[in-house]
């Protein structure tokens, strides 16, 4: 049998139920993923006014917009007449309006009601008040990030603090130019696993040694299972014979010319919580975005960026895309291969952390906070 007790140098994870139970997901999506910014899309995704995206951020689906000033705006996706969906595709674009397929109420791109029919037979139907209801828009890094609370977090100390936690300083990050590269590659995931699962696996590298061999002939000291790229400002080295940062360590693509020389050859991994992982390498960016969509199920975005020179002259950025599609890959099948024992009995009272995955409890000790009370095995 096994003791309930840990020893001093492990620490328990979370108990099983939380990465199972509905009702713990859906407190997640209230307490969580509906409270704090939350990535959505690539700025370039809404080019011209009317280009659209709808996206399910917690239990909501919100529709993220450019309107004719050229700002972004996004609107919780529920027609303010009976509630029907505006948009159900995942992207597109519209002319000059959203309108209604139920019964044709039509609003502008900046959620005013314009039109319905009979509109001027109902005087108390007024056109702002029935407007399409907005939710809080920053943009950062050339991505959308919105808020559905009606007091939003600070920016500032929930994401651009995420990273200066890491970089220790945002002037780092700014070398990358984010906001001006250009998607080289997107791919889309469909992890079957919890979120946390996913963060905790991005978190650590212990399992770096045994899942991802490309990565660890490029990162050497990835292989001894500290997840460096914790300390703060630290990258970790490319190995000496390696080129650049892909899945045979042949040269990369054109080096972003703001990356500092002690910048170079070198990787940086940031989570942003609840759902954004960056990584940072001389000559692209890879970004991640979650959408947690069930207990045992997550969206996973992954754009890769590179200068806009590199993916107009239609360079070849395959070699250097596939690196971290297999990482990914790996790290995802590690994460469905965990899911079903979450539901163990054995796991119910959870796991265990070693050493090397100590800061990891830092992120359950988030998590309970932000649910206001330790979920409980059930
Ligand atoms: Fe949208 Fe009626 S539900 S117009
Ligand atoms: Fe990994």
């Amino acid at each position: 049998m096994t003791s309930t007790s840990l020893p001093d140098s492990l620490i328990a994870t979370l108990p099983g139920s939380c990465y199972t139970d509905p009702e713990v997901f859906a407190q997640e999506q209230e307490r969580i993923f509906e409270t704090m910014w939350f990535c959505v899309a690539r700025a370039s995704e809404l080019a011209r006014p009317g280009a659209f995206r709808t996206v399910e951020v917690g239990r909501e689906s919100i529709l993220v917009t450019r309107s004719r000033d050229n700002a972004i705006r996004a609107f919780f996706n529920v027609c303010r007449h009976r509630g029907a969906k505006l948009r159900t595709e995942e992207s597109g674009e519209v002319a000059r309006a959203f309108q209604c397929p139920y019964h044709a109420w039509t609003y502008d791109l900046t959620g005013k009601l314009i039109a319905a029919p009979n509109l001027t037979k109902m005087p108390d139907v007024g056109r702002t008040e029935y407007g399409l209801v907005g939710v809080h828009v920053r943009e950062w890094l050339g991505y959308v990030w919105v808020c559905l609370a009606e007091e939003p977090p600070s920016f500032e100390e929930q994401v651009i603090g995420a990273v200066v936690e890491r970089l220790g300083d945002v002037e780092p990050i700014e070398h990358y130019d984010i906001d001006n590269l250009a998607v080289g590659k997107r791919i889309v995931y469909d992890v079957k696993a919890n979120w946390k699962l996913i963060i905790e696996n991005f978190m650590e590298c212990y399992h770096c040694a045994t899942i991802h061999p490309e990565l660890t002939e490029v990162l050497p000291e990835f292989a001894d299972g500290y997840a460096a790229q914790y300390y703060v400002g630290h990258g970790a080295e490319f190995g000496s014979d390696i080129q650049g940062f892909t899945v045979d360590g042949t040269e990369g693509l054109d080096r972003i010319p703001g990356v500092s020389p002690d910048q170079d050859r070198r990787y940086y991994a940031i989570t942003v919580q609840p759902q954004v992982f960056i990584n940072l390498v001389p000559d692209h960016v890879i970004f991640h975005r979650m959408y947690p969509v069930a207990a045992d199920r997550t969206i996973v975005e992954c754009d890769w960026l590179y200068l806009k020179d590199v993916v107009d002259s239609g360079k070849d950025v395959s070699r250097s895309v596939e690196l971290f599609d297999r990482v990914n890959r790996q790290d995802f099948d590690a994460c469905e291969r965990c899911q079903p024992a979450m539901s163990s009995r054995l796991y119910a009272k959870g796991g265990v952390l070693v050493p090397s995955e100590h800061h990891i409890g830092a992120f359950h000790e988030w998590v309970q906070e932000r649910l206001g009370a330790a979920p409980q095995p059930r």
